[in-house]
């Protein structure tokens, strides 16, 4: 799908955008969220109006370019009437193909990844190995950074309890673990025995083999079946993106108070700003991302980390 960017300068974003609802509204489809977003269906196309301090940010997608170009045209000669008093600079960027976006340029990110704690060999040869043995799966496996950030987290948590939701080959297991201090546990859920067998062997070489329980079965079964008290220290989700709203739940009963949850992929690759995305784990994402900003149970945080991370803290 091609989709196309344009940032407004203006100091009335929210008001162009009730404009452009209550004008196109009635021909069609157009929605004001409670957060001043506009959505305005145009054809085969969207344009995601989204307000902000000094800018309208607007994302147009559509099912081909001309359909983008109409989108752009309708959007593009409706605001420059609305504005009377300002005149804007409407430049929408060239149309890129693709369903995902990068939430972070390319370059900012690389210099992210080489400005972290680096990944020692144990780590890197499980990277190689994941290649070799799963391809393009193997793109499921976190980043190096994200997994320094999560042996930090499990530090500064204090954690002696954690639950880890998408095993995968252990990159992400190996790195909780290794801030357990020594008596603490990582209860590791999979469905994969296959995947696990690879983490299994590293956990042996890594030395946190003995603090982990690796439970094969569909997550949801595994954590319905833990006791109901807050003694979880801190969880990470990295698993299938449609059950993310009942692993949050089941988790975040048993997070102790300063518990925390780690949400892995809440953009999924951009999908879950655009409203043309409709299949059940966008409609999930969505619904969870938008969920935990009303949940008075935690206080949360949407972090640009790799393809989004949340992290919700037990109130
Ligand atoms: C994105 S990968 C996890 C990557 C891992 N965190 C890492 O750092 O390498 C997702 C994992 O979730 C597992 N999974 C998928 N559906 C599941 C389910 N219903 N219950 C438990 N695990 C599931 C898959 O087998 C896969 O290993």
């Amino acid at each position: 799908m091609p989709s196309s960017t344009a940032q407004v300068a203006t100091t009335r974003p929210s008001r162009y955008i009730k404009q452009l609802i209550s004008h196109l509204g009635p021909k069609t489809a157009a929605d004001l969220a409670r957060d001043g977003r506009g959505t305005i269906t145009i054809g085969q196309g969207t344009c995601v109006l989204t307000p902000s301090g000094d800018h309208l940010g607007m994302i147009a997608t559509a099912r081909d370019f001309e359909a983008l170009a109409s989108v752009q045209d309708i959007v593009t000669r409706h605001l420059l009437r609305f504005a009377t008093q300002e005149d804007l600079d409407v430049d929408w960027t060239a149309p890129v193909m693709g369903d995902s976006t990068q939430i972070i340029d390319p370059v900012v990110s690389d210099y992210l990844l080489t400005h972290c704690t680096p990944a020692d060999d144990l780590l890197q040869e499980l990277v190689i190995e994941t290649r070799q043995a799963t391809g393009g799966a193997s793109e499921m496996q976190i980043s190096q950074d994200e997994g320094a950030f999560l042996t930090m987290l499990v530090q500064m948590v204090g954690a002696h309890r954690a639950v880890e939701v998408g095993v995968f080959t252990g990159y992400s297991s190996i790195c909780i673990a290794r801030g357990l201090p020594s008596g603490g546990r990582l209860l590791a859920c999979d469905v994969s025995d296959e995947w696990t067998s690879i983490a299994r062997r590293y956990w042996e070489r890594a030395g946190v083999a003995d603090r982990i329980d690796l439970k094969i079965a569909p997550a949801i079964e595994t954590l319905r079946a833990l006791p109901a008290e807050p003694a979880i220290d801190i969880a990470f989700i990295d698993a299938d993106k449609v059950n993310y709203p009942a692993y949050y739940e089941e988790i975040v009963q048993r997070l102790r108070p300063g518990g925390l949850v780690v949400l892995d992929n809440v953009f999924l690759g951009g999908r879950v700003l655009d409203p043309a995305y409709q299949e059940e784990h966008h409609l999930a994402m969505r619904r969870l991302n938008d969920l935990m900003v009303d949940d008075d149970r935690v206080d949360s945080v949407m972090l640009p980390v790799r393809d989004g991370v949340t992290l919700a803290r037990r109130r």
